[in-house]
């Protein structure tokens, strides 16, 4: 089969080959085949093409050279486990599997899979499964949030035009929630379309003068120290604000001793165990939260760390929501598989509003 390939870390022009005999895999008794129709770029893809995160995500099993990567997949089932009872053959389905998208087939479980919504493109499609599923993770399974209890909540969205942060705020609107969401003056007039009830321009407007006694916190920046030793170019989105503590400016309007949440998917878990190792690094995190959640709770406030994690169960929720309208992909440029290296350096540019998708025909 066709897949992007590295054999080595580093910047994209360097590192990636589209070869076309890469073995195509063979699915495990619990795992579905799928012909993969589109993928997207995520910012963790390219951080980990130039070396983010080897230690962290060799140990999963997902991180050794050579490397496909690509964290969203769309397509028909063309072969499946035996174990494998909630998918067919023929299925048109969606699912973020850890590694492998950026190819023509691609392997997952079937336990992570869900039916694709029937409305909307295979491309459009695998623009959402890692953020949709990265958001679900903060809000719903971190935060609390769900759509019997989201009504009235203030909510706070930073980096609101990226991927999660389009789709968080989609996902808080259609459950009722008071949305505020920060970004530049480029994407305000996106962000008030995905329905932002408050929109802050950062470049002009400090959200600490504007926001006070919000609910819940979802911080896609982070804090900018976590990141400044990292031998790499990601730093978490935490290189815009200017050496200050994002994750302490989010919690500063957050009610205080009133169950609000502050939840980060930009944690220096993955940057410590680059720094130090598997074991170490997973050490000094786990104390780097306890400290930090204690700290927090001193304040009045929760605190969280959230990671993505495969949940067909939402993938099916959200499908629904697709097909009803509720929530709409937002695509900023789609590529082909042979253009992976152009799709690589736009993502890096940062400018990205909503998703990169990458077809594959
Ligand atoms: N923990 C997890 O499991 C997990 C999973 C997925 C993603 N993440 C993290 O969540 C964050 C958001 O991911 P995403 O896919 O939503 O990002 P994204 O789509 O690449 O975000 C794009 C947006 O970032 C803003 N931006 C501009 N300059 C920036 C800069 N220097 N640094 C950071 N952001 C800048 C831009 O909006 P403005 O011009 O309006 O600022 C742009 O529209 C990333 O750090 C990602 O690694 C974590």
């Amino acid at each position: 089969m066709k897949a992007a390939q590295i054999n080595e870390y580093g910047a994209a022009r360097d590192v990636f080959r589209l070869l076309c005999d890469v073995p195509r895999p063979e699915p495990e008794a619990d795992e579905v085949l799928i012909r993969n129709r589109a993928t997207s770029i995520n910012p963790v893809d390219c951080a980990a093409r130039s070396g983010y995160g080897q230690n962290f995500f060799s140990r999963l099993g997902w991180g050794d050279l050579p490397m496909v990567f690509g964290r969203d997949a769309c397509g028909e089932i063309v072969a499946k486990g035996s174990e494998v009872e909630n998918l067919q053959i023929g299925d048109e389905v969606y699912a973020a599997p850890p590694i492998g998208c950026y190819a023509e087939f691609v392997k997952v479980k079937g336990a992570h899979a869900a039916l694709k919504p029937r409305n909307i493109s295979h491309a459009e499609t695998a623009s959402l499964p890692f953020i949709a599923l990265t958001a679900w993770t903060a809000l719903v399974t971190e935060a609390g949030l769900t759509p019997d209890n989201a009504r009235g909540k203030k909510i706070v969205v930073p980096r609101a035009a990226g991927g999660v942060g389009s789709f968080a705020v989609q996902l808080l609107k259609a459950w009722g929630a008071e949305v505020a969401a920060i970004c530049s003056t480029r994407n305000v007039a996106l962000v008030e379309r995905l329905g932002a009830d408050v929109v802050i321009d950062y470049t002009r407007q400090d959200f600490r003068d504007y926001l006070h006694d919000y609910d819940v916190a979802i911080d896609l920046i982070g804090r900018k120290s976590d990141f400044d030793e990292l031998d790499s170019d990601y730093k978490g989105g935490a290189e815009t604000t200017d050496g200050c503590n994002y994750d302490e400016q989010l919690m500063s309007v957050l009610k205080r001793d009133a169950g609000a949440v502050y939840v980060t998917v930009c944690s220096p878990k993955v940057a410590l165990t680059n720094q130090y190792g598997f074991e170490e690094g997973m050490r000094r995190a786990e104390l780097e939260y306890q400290q930090r959640a204690a700290a927090a709770k001193e304040a009045g406030l929760g605190y969280r760390w959230s990671f993505f994690n495969a949940d067909a169960a939402a993938l099916n929720e959200i499908a629904q929501m697709l097909e009803s309208g509720t929530i709409k992909p937002v695509i900023d440029r789609t590529y082909a598989l042979n253009e992976i290296v152009e799709a690589h350096e736009y993502c890096e540019t940062k400018q990205a509003q909503g998703k990169i998708v990458v077809e594959i025909e």
